[in-house]
């Protein structure tokens, strides 16, 4: 299967069997990384953060490095030529002569799709704005599969911020690509799914969907519980999002009755929606989880670069 040349813009953009492979060679790198430690040698990754980051561009870097490669790039937008007025268009124009393979984080929507167009080399979304963040959900993917054995037939809640938070959008329209899910939506009424997300993934995948603000109700059903951070940096006004951000607070106590192999997963960073007193718990994954990220992304470039 040959994804040389392709960018990542939406989990989309692949098919559920080029998903399947990119995961089973992460699975190898896991187990065998030796056998990937000089692959991508003589190879350049630009990492274009506009947004502040810890896991997704370190991961990327991380995995570049594991492969041999060499990276570039800035963490702060403000210190390259975009403050002095540059567009992305152009950015990437210059910066895919620098590089054989660009990960772009940007605060609005689209903005890694535009730059793919102008792009002679792969292009990978690492975020934009509310929308979408690919890799995190191939990222949640591969954590679901290692860790159950597999994603079909699955029950998952998705817990906070389904509104502004992108790493849910790109989860559920994934997920619902694979047999026999089922899905709790847990929000408050104000930071509810999109519509637009949730009719697309009824209308193209006939998936069953149930909408409720209490935790509680869905704790004891799930085999997935994926808690999310109410995403500060998205809210109009500081007032509206201290209402709201202590929705959630997952505590020890609240998962007493839980399945005994239910996965708490969580994108990270966290703020109040999980008790530091969850971390001792063995379905606690999330730091399981970042980590695959970097496993993940190694097999994603690998792919892209057609080094593999
Ligand atoms: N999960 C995630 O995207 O984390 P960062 O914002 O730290 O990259």
């Amino acid at each position: 299967m040959n994804l040389k040349g392709r960018h990542l813009i939406d989990p989309s953009d692949f098919t559920l069997e080029e998903l399947n492979q990119i995961f089973t060679v992460a699975q190898d790198m896991v187990d065998i990384p030796e056998k990937y430690d000089k692959i991508c040698k003589g190879k350049i990754l630009a990492t274009l953060f506009y947004e502040p980051s810890t896991r997704t561009r370190l991961s990327f870097e991380s995995a570049m490095l594991r492969m041999g490669g060499k990276i570039l790039g800035f963490a702060d937008a403000q210190t390259s030529s975009v403050k002095k007025g540059e567009s992305i268009s152009d950015t990437i124009r210059v910066v895919d002569g620098y590089s054989d393979i660009a990960v772009i984080r940007h605060p609005r929507e689209g903005a890694p799709k535009l730059a793919s167009e102008f792009s002679q080399v792969p292009v990978i979304n690492g975020g934009d704005g509310g929308h979408q963040h690919p890799t995190q959900t191939l990222t949640d993917l591969l954590t679901i599969k290692t860790l159950k054995g597999n994603i079909d037939g699955n029950k998952v809640a998705l817990c906070g911020d389904l509104k502004y938070g992108r790493t849910v959008h790109s989860l559920i329209k994934t997920l619902s690509r694979y047999k026999d899910m089922e899905f709790y939506l847990v929000s408050p009424p104000q930071l509810q799914m999109p519509e637009y997300v949730k009719n697309f993934v009824k209308e193209t995948y006939n998936v069953k969907i149930v909408e409720t603000s209490k935790i509680e109700d869905v704790i004891d059903e799930v085999d997935i519980l994926y808690m999310t951070r109410i995403q500060k940096e998205r809210f109009f006004n500081e007032e509206d999002y201290l209402k709201l951000k202590n929705s959630y607070i997952l505590t020890a106590d609240k998962i007493e009755n839980a399945k005994e192999d239910m996965l708490i997963m969580h994108p990270l960073p966290r703020v109040n929606e999980i008790d530091y007193s969850v971390d001792k718990d063995k379905r606690a994954v999330y730091f399981k989880q970042a980590k695959y990220g970097v496993y993940v992304r190694m097999s994603l470039m690998a792919h892209l670069l057609g080094v593999i």
